[in-house]
């Protein structure tokens, strides 16, 4: 399990820590960096997949030139914290994580160089993992005849061949890997699917083919159905996956009155659940989910029910999840534990950073909590000014004397 990620220059962090829990929530305002934090898991995931690191930032390709990998967001000069005192176009970002694994404390750190000269931008500078405190893996600094050869892969992937599976180093990779990063969208699960897509898209596509390996088992469909039916002002009873003359798999929802809705016609926030729900539900044993933004295009009266799924399947210990939102209704019906991995990310007009809060340790929210109220609390904007008190001086050190900011 991830603990904490720590982000280092790295686009709105000067030097920011995230607390990571089973279910993880990021709470603020927009443009305030919710996304950036995204991104930097994002980037570990691209670590995972054995990617360079020009791939990683700029894009993978595979043959036909079809996209097998979106870039980290932002152009290449836009990853390495503006302000930095480098010029622009160039600079270094690091990424600390945390984790447990099996109960040992486990650390990572990738420190990336970028210049806009040199050949794919970014290299690596430095990079670690700790076992307890013992090291596993150091930087490796090539060279030749004398000259430094900037390494453009991270060594973590770099000599995995030669790796057991059980090795922590291969563990971690595969960690980083199994990071799924997951923006529904209603369209993409509308489509038909093709006989033997398993897996989720990250845009919800292959939904009818998931679904229907879910409901071969009729314990899980059971399980699905009535979380479905809570969540939902549908009867749903049951699926059907209708195949087109093209072999495509389609999906219908059955109703109680034996009324079947095509996926087609089926509203967009009953296919974001079945969606959540096959993901929530899903039997495997271990993986990190991220959410963009899971409050939208669902019902505030049903999202409680929805923090209540996902509340009780990451205590199970396999799966964790991470979610932002900037709805901090949210607050009001989570359980301690959610709570205590509660993060607000807050950046006003002064500052160019953003900074990174439990919400638990801002004066006295854990009491405040119990009291009713909550929800007016922060829509009243409560939280954004509790934040910038606690953060004391704005930082003006980048304005110039006209109270400008500097280019
Ligand atoms: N390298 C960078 N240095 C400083 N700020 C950056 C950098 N890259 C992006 N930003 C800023 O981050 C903000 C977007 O943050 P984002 O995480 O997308 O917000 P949200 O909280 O809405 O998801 C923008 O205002 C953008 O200017
Ligand atoms: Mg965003």
């Amino acid at each position: 399990m991830i603990t904490s990620l720590r982000l280092v220059n790295f686009k709105t962090f000067a030097d920011e820590e995230l607390t990571v829990g089973p279910f993880t929530v990021i709470l603020g305002a927009n443009a305030s960096g919710k996304s950036n934090i995204r991104d930097a898991f994002r980037f570990i995931h691209g670590i995972g997949r054995g990617y360079t690191l020009a791939e990683i930032m700029g894009g993978k390709y595979g043959v036909g030139g079809q996209i097998e990998w979106m870039g980290i967001r932002g152009a290449p000069n836009e990853i390495v914290r503006f302000g930095q005192g480098y010029p622009l176009g160039a600079g270094e970002f690091t990424v600390l994580v945390e984790l447990n694994l099996d109960g040992e404390k486990v650390r990572y750190s990738i420190t990336v160089g970028f210049n806009l000269d040199a050949p794919g931008g970014f290299h690596l500078l430095a990079e670690r993992m700790l076992v307890g405190e013992r090291p596993v893996l150091g930087s490796v600094v090539s060279e030749q005849d004398g000259r430094f050869i900037p390494e453009v892969r991270p060594s973590l992937t770099r000599t995995f061949a030669d790796r057991s599976p059980d090795d922590m180093r291969s563990r971690l990779c595969s960690i980083f890997e199994s990071i799924r990063f997951l923006e529904l969208s209603p369209e993409r699960m509308r489509e038909p699917s093709i006989p033997g897509a398993a897996t989720l898209g990250d845009s919800g596509q292959n939904l009818p083919t998931v679904l229907e390996v879910i409901c071969a088992d009729p314990n899980r469909k059971r399980v699905l159905t009535s979380w479905l039916q809570e969540l939902t002002p549908m009867d749903v009873q049951g699926f059907e996956f209708p195949r087109d003359p093209g072999g495509r798999v389609h999906l219908q929802i059955v109703e109680g009155n034996g009324r079947k809705v095509s996926a087609y016609s089926a509203s967009d926030g009953t296919l974001r659940f079945l969606a959540m729900l096959t993901v929530l539900l899903s039997d495997k044993a271990e993986g990190i989910y991220c959410f963009e933004e899971i409050d939208g295009g669902i019902h505030p009266n049903r999202l409680w029910l929805l923090l209540e799924l996902i509340e009780r399947q990451t205590a199970k210990g396999g799966i964790q999840v991470i979610t932002t939102t900037h709805s901090p209704a949210l607050l009001a019906w989570m359980n301690d534990t959610t709570f205590e991995h509660t993060s607000v990310v807050y950046r006003d007009e002064y500052w160019t950073d953003s900074a990174i809060r439990p919400i638990a340790g801002l004066y006295n929210l854990r009491e405040l909590r119990k009291s009713t109220g909550m929800e007016r609390l922060f829509t009243s904007g409560w939280l954004e000014n509790a934040m910038a008190f606690s953060e004391g001086e704005p930082d003006t050190d980048h304005l110039d004397d006209d109270g400008e900011t500097e280019e």
